[in-house]
């Protein structure tokens, strides 16, 4: 599948068959994090693969949005790590963006579970506690996501979007494209 498809094709899948993600799809999605871009090409991300079923329970309390986290056979922990660069939120961020992406090529529904929260100190500091807790990482590490992956119990529908003209400009901002051929 072409990259652009699967970015369209990509949507949030929060109910999942019990079935488990075989080892190769496993393995690739670890892949897909491990090699996506950092700033400086820093290991400032790290990844917790979580398959037991009281430690996604766990995990599926840090926040009150992400129930699935239990339901879903494989939960995958992204951390960022600000002693080894100041791009860590960027790096795990993408890492976590091309590991949904890449579920969703290998067919895997998946769901994000946002863990950092920019606005509220306090409780983004509850939920880092909630992941550390739940799958032993250390105090210096951040937690930003957890992504819960497996089969979806249904298959999602087609993505609405808002007009193109919403976010794109052309040349200047306000020069509002409203079509792709404008381009
Ligand atoms: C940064 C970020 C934070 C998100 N946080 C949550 C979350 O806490 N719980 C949840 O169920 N979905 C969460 N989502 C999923 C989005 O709400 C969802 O992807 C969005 O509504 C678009 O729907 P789509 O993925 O089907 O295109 C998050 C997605 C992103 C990128």
């Amino acid at each position: 599948m072409q990259t652009l498809s699967v970015i369209k094709q990509r949507r949030e899948v929060t109910q999942f068959q019990p079935t488990p993600v075989p080892r190769d799809h496993i393995r690739a999605l670890i892949e897909a994090g491990y090699y996506s871009v950092t700033g400086n090409n820093l290991p400032s991300r790290e990844f917790v693969v979580v398959e037991d079923a009281a430690t996604r329970e766990a995990l599926s309390r840090a926040t009150p949005y992400m129930p699935w986290a239990k339901d879903a056979p494989l939960n995958l922990v992204i951390a960022g790590n600000p002693q080894v660069s100041k791009y860590w939120l960027q790096d795990a961020t993408i890492a976590a963006s091309n590991i949904w992406l890449v579920a969703t090529e290998l067919g895997l529904g998946a769901a994000w579970g946002a863990i950092h929260h920019a606005e509220d100190p306090v409780e983004c500091a509850r939920r880092e506690q909630a992941v550390r807790d739940a799958v032993g990482i250390p105090a210096e590490l951040r937690p930003v996501a957890v992504l819960g992956i497996g089969y979806a119990a249904a298959p999602p529908k087609e993505k609405e979007m808002y007009p193109l003209a919403r976010v794109v400009h052309l040349h200047s901002w306000g020069r509002q494209v409203g079509n792709l051929t404008e381009v």
